[in-house]
């Protein structure tokens, strides 16, 4: 029995909280309080996922961006940032490698570079989905027109990773410059939703500027949208932007979100981020006993992988897809989870 079984039933039974009890899970700092939420969402994970945490191989195929995102390494501005593309037969031995290493879902992620065409685009999913049929092919390549979208699903993109970053408005312009809109950001999530991909979106904790007003829309945002997948992980400074000397997010916090957020969705595929484990050497770990499901490991070629640096001190940079593998393998064993060979689909109730 802990004196927050009433408010944690309230949250799992109902799915959500009226905002000042869900603001105070979130700013509480109480160990007890949170340890009560890691065992209650590992709970819940475990009753619809048991064990078994999903893999997904990230392909980061491009660091150009057309974008001017104020927390991003490699937003346009950032001079300093070595730019590099991959070409397709580079992409497809990074998925060929991927596939003999038992990943069964490839997310293909980059900037907004308007280098790759939709055709070209959608050609190359067409060449992933046809050499390795068992596999679900995710796309996180940014904002784009309707048309665009339709005809990457058409050519069998089966996911679309866009973070929707914050849904305060006034937030979202304290974090990217006046033409990049968070209106437009949500036409694209539904946009994409009503193409029929399973959809992913989050946001970073503890952006400059955020306060704990923000995080209650961006999780009233979340319940509305019911996105398949929730992508969430701290903000960390990257020493070449605009946002260098400001505080990283909090770990703690960042863990009793996806803790609320397994409740609130139960059947969410969430991430243990790269940014977790980043900030904190054990932070994935702490990600899947908080209730995450999924891992993201890098299959990019090691000679690209130091410049697709969204911010400082990035871990798994010199290490090869097979080591990422089995070092997670070896991670997850150790707190008594597994990766597993599947394409970790969404499941509906
Ligand atoms: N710290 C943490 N996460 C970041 N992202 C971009 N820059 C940073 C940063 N400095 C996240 C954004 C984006 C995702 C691909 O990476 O939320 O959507
Ligand atoms: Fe990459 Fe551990 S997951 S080295």
């Amino acid at each position: 029995m802990s004196p927050f079984d009433g408010l944690l039933d309230q949250l799992e039974q109902n799915k959500t909280l009226p905002d000042p009890e869900m603001a105070f899970l979130i700013c509480s700092d109480q160990p007890d309080l949170a340890e009560s939420l890691f065992t209650r969402a590992r709970r819940v994970a475990s009753q619809h996922f048991g064990r078994r945490i999903f893999p997904r191989g990230l392909i980061e195929f491009t660091n150009y961006c057309r974008n001017d995102c104020y927390y991003c390494g490699i937003r346009r501005s950032n001079r300093r940032a070595e730019r590099y593309r991959l070409t397709k037969d580079e992409i497809l031995s990074c998925c060929d490698q991927g596939h003999r290493l038992g990943f069964r879902t490839f997310v293909l992620q980059g900037g907004e570079d308007p280098f790759y065409s939709t055709t070209f685009l959608s050609d190359l999913v067409r060449s992933i989905k046809g050499n390795y049929p068992d596999c679900a092919v995710t796309l996180s390549i940014g904002e784009k027109e309707f048309e665009e979208y339709r005809r990457l699903r058409e050519a069998g993109a089966d996911r679309y990773l866009l973070r929707h970053e914050t849904a305060d408005a006034f937030h979202y312009r304290e974090l990217h410059p006046a033409v990049q809109t968070a209106a437009n950001r949500l036409r694209c999530l539904n946009d994409l939703k009503t193409l029929g991909f399973q959809v992913g979106s989050g946001f970073m904790v503890g952006s400059p500027g955020q306060t704990t007003a923000c995080l209650l829309k961006d999780l009233h945002l979340l319940k509305e949208l019911e996105p398949q997948m929730i992508g969430i992980g701290p903000f960390i400074p990257h020493q070449d932007t605009p946002f260098a000397d400001e505080k990283p997010g909090c770990v703690d916090r960042t863990l009793r979100l996806i803790a609320i957020l397994r409740l609130m969705m139960p059947r969410a595929l969430i991430p243990a981020t790269t940014a977790l484990g980043t900030l904190d050497p054990q932070g994935r770990e702490k990600g899947i006993l908080a209730g995450a499901n999924v891992v993201m490991p890098n299959l990019s070629p090691v000679d690209v992988r130091k410049k697709y640096a969204l911010y400082d001190h990035k871990i798994c940079t010199g290490e090869e897809a097979a080591e990422c593998w089995q070092c997670l393998q070896t991670r997850l064993n150790g707190i008594g989870y597994e990766l597993v060979v599947d394409r970790g689909d969404y499941n509906p109730a």
